[in-house]
């Protein structure tokens, strides 16, 4: 096997195990170590999603849904068939018990998405691209899957645009939250990790940039709560 794939195997492997190991405290943790406003990006995005969808057959996929809270905001903002996925069972089985059959869980990876080319209207992805082995093969699959003029929405941490904000939360961030993580987790390491991958993650204006090397076009972004999270859009061309 070449050296590239063996590193990205490695790499989803520690990723599932990570979030296999959490998964029981992930839901408490998010809106705890966000004080709710995680929630409120949600329903955002939701919001966005429900302005391009033309009609109530519409179908959405949630990519790297984990416990199923944006797949479900989806289901009750936009009314639409919604799907989620992700690779990891304990993730999903949370998600399953919460959203009770009113969304369809199927287990799959974000890079190779168990979805034949031009299924969906809309595909969302919350947190999920910054933990993938390479962000371009992401949104190269996200593109396969969606219909000819359907859209991406790319909902993740980002950096905050205010000078006074952007040290606070990098305090924030990166000390007292791994911390507290750990300490409510039992994983030190998964709250480590979450800084660390938001700081190799790219900026507002190079995640535009990747998404229109992808081939998305009309590709624009929204900063949330002061650029400590963006939502990015983008359409696959006609
Ligand atoms: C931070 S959680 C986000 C979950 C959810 N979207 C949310 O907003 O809370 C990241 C999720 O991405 C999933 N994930 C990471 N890499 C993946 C991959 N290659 N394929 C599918 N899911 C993946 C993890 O299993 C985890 O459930």
């Amino acid at each position: 096997m070449p050296e590239n794939e063996r590193a990205a195997k490695e790499h989803a492997g520690r990723v599932r195990e990570m979030f296999a190991l959490i998964a029981k405290r992930y839901d408490l943790l998010n809106h705890l170590l966000s004080g709710n406003v995680d929630k409120r990006w949600r329903r955002i995005v939701a919001i966005r999603v429900r302005e391009k969808l033309s009609s109530s057959s519409s179908r959405v996929l949630d990519v790297a849904c984990g416990t199923g809270d944006l797949s479900l905001t989806l289901f009750e903002i936009t009314a639409a068939g919604v799907v989620g996925t992700d690779f990891c069972r304990p993730m999903l089985d949370i998600a399953a018990g919460k959203t009770s059959g009113r969304v369809r869980l199927i287990e799959g990876d974000a890079l190779d998405l168990p979805f034949r080319d031009g299924t969906f209207d809309v595909a969302t992805i919350a947190f999920g691209l910054r933990n993938l082995s390479s962000v371009q093969s992401g949104l190269a699959e996200l593109s396969r899957v969606l219909k000819p003029g359907g859209w991406v929405a790319v909902l993740e941490f980002s950096r905050p645009a205010n000078a006074i904000l952007r040290p606070l939360f990098n305090l924030y961030f990166r000390k007292l939250l791994p911390w507290m993580g750990g300490l409510i987790s039992g994983s030190r390491s998964a709250y480590t990790y979450l800084p660390a991958s938001v700081q190799k993650f790219p900026d507002q204006s190079q995640l535009s940039l990747l998404m229109e090397q992808a081939g998305f076009d009309q590709v624009g972004y929204e900063n949330l709560t002061g650029g400590i999270a963006a939502l990015h859009m983008g359409r696959r061309p006609e």
